[in-house]
């Protein structure tokens, strides 16, 4: 609820707070909550508290004595499910373990073990798109500032059924005027998220989609929760550095790819550098990217037009004409090869995050960049 709508009680007798006698009491209330529901958003939890993977969604609860919960000492991930696959788990678990480290949280279990955990969870859910959200966190104890309280670290993961798709229409963006996070807290994805909240709401309220963040030196940096990229006019891509913002695995998988480009003569180059406010608003194609986008074409910043927008709106029916076109369609099917499917980890093999072959992925990119030249 907005704060400008809180309504004052003005019967007192509405204010007296019913106290539950019992756990089956509390727990009848929730399930009659759930039971209104038409399709259960969250089909399968994980909690290390529970030891367990949880189906029912009113017992999807964390506690509240979680250091994470009331000082924010957590830090969390995103894969995506898509087709009944989970991409990339590997490189996300990877980023997930760094951002620990740098939060001075030490995982409850190895990383094969949360990825082991994570396949069966997202198994055990049946979803076959959606996003798979984990937490590591210092863990329950007690409500100091010290986790010095807390004995165990906690590990949470929450599959979440959800819809996206490539959106090809562009979007609005403007200039932050949220101050960034500084590079310890804005290179790891810890649970802080204020800053990215109250910049997509100002972007939102100003009528755009979201915003671009940039650094004190006057370069771009990135958006709420993606990462931006560039093509210039002489068609080099470029991505910001990654030394003061999140390293996006959607960002670094687009950087492996996108010299297949190159090779057909679509790209002239692909570098990570810096990039100024005036150069990017310069660029002949502008993009966010990230993991359920996965490219989003930027048509305005600060109500300036880039690139050639009619161009774009006259090609928009047409495939291929414009370089953003080339690398949607790049990531689209390339995601696909490094997908792993999860019945059959789990049923055939025990559960292990390692990509299908990468000799297998490279043959189908071969192939299908081959395809559009
Ligand atoms: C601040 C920030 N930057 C960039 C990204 C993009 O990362 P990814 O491609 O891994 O989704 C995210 C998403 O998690 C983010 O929160």
């Amino acid at each position: 609820m907005a704060a400008d709508s809180v309504v004052e009680i003005e019967n007192m007798e509405e204010s007296t707070v019913h106290v539950f006698k019992s756990s089956s009491e509390l727990l009848e209330k929730l399930h009659q909550k759930w039971s209104s529901v038409e399709k259960l958003p969250y089909p399968a939890m994980y909690s290390s508290v529970y030891g367990g993977i949880i189906l029912d969604p009113a017992m999807m609860v964390i506690p509240i004595d979680d250091h994470m919960v009331h000082r924010g000492h957590g830090v969390f991930d995103t894969a995506i499910i898509l087709d009944g696959y989970l991409y990339e788990l590997d490189g996300h678990l990877d980023r997930f373990l760094l951002s620990a480290s740098r939060a001075k949280i030490t995982s409850p279990f190895p990383k094969s073990t949360l990825s082991t955990i994570l396949i069966q969870l997202t198994a055990a859910s049946n979803c076959k798109k959606g996003t798979l959200r984990y937490w590591l966190s210092a863990g329950p104890g007690d409500f100091l500032l010290s986790p010095a309280g807390c004995p165990t670290s906690a590990f949470y993961a929450i599959v979440i059924a959800e819809e996206f798709s490539q959106c090809k229409e562009g979007v609005k963006v403007i200039t932050s005027t949220i101050p960034m996070k500084v590079p310890l807290f804005a290179t790891s994805k810890n649970v802080n998220y204020l800053p990215n909240v109250l910049t997509k709401l100002e972007a939102e309220e100003k009528g755009a989609f979201a915003s671009i963040w940039v650094d004190d030196e006057g370069y771009v940096a990135e958006g709420p929760n993606v990462n931006v990229g560039f093509v210039t006019h002489e068609n080099e891509l470029i991505v910001p550095f990654f030394d003061k913002i999140l390293s996006g695995c959607t960002v670094k998988r687009l950087l492996e790819l996108a010299p297949k480009l190159v090779e057909n003569g679509r790209l002239k180059s692909v570098k990570t550098a810096n990039i100024t406010v005036e150069e990017a608003k310069r660029a002949a194609e502008m993009m966010y990217i990230g993991s359920t986008l996965p490219v989003l074409p930027i048509i305005e910043w600060d109500g300036k037009a880039i690139g050639d927008v009619c161009t774009k709106h006259a090609n928009a029916s047409k495939k291929h004409d414009s370089m953003e076109t080339y690398l949607i369609e790049l990531v689209e099917r390339l995601v696909s090869p490094k997908m792993k499917l999860l019945e059959k980890t789990f049923v055939e093999e025990p559960p292990s995050t390692a990509p299908i072959s990468e000799h297998k992925a490279s043959e189908i990119e071969d192939k299908e960049v081959a395809a559009d030249k």
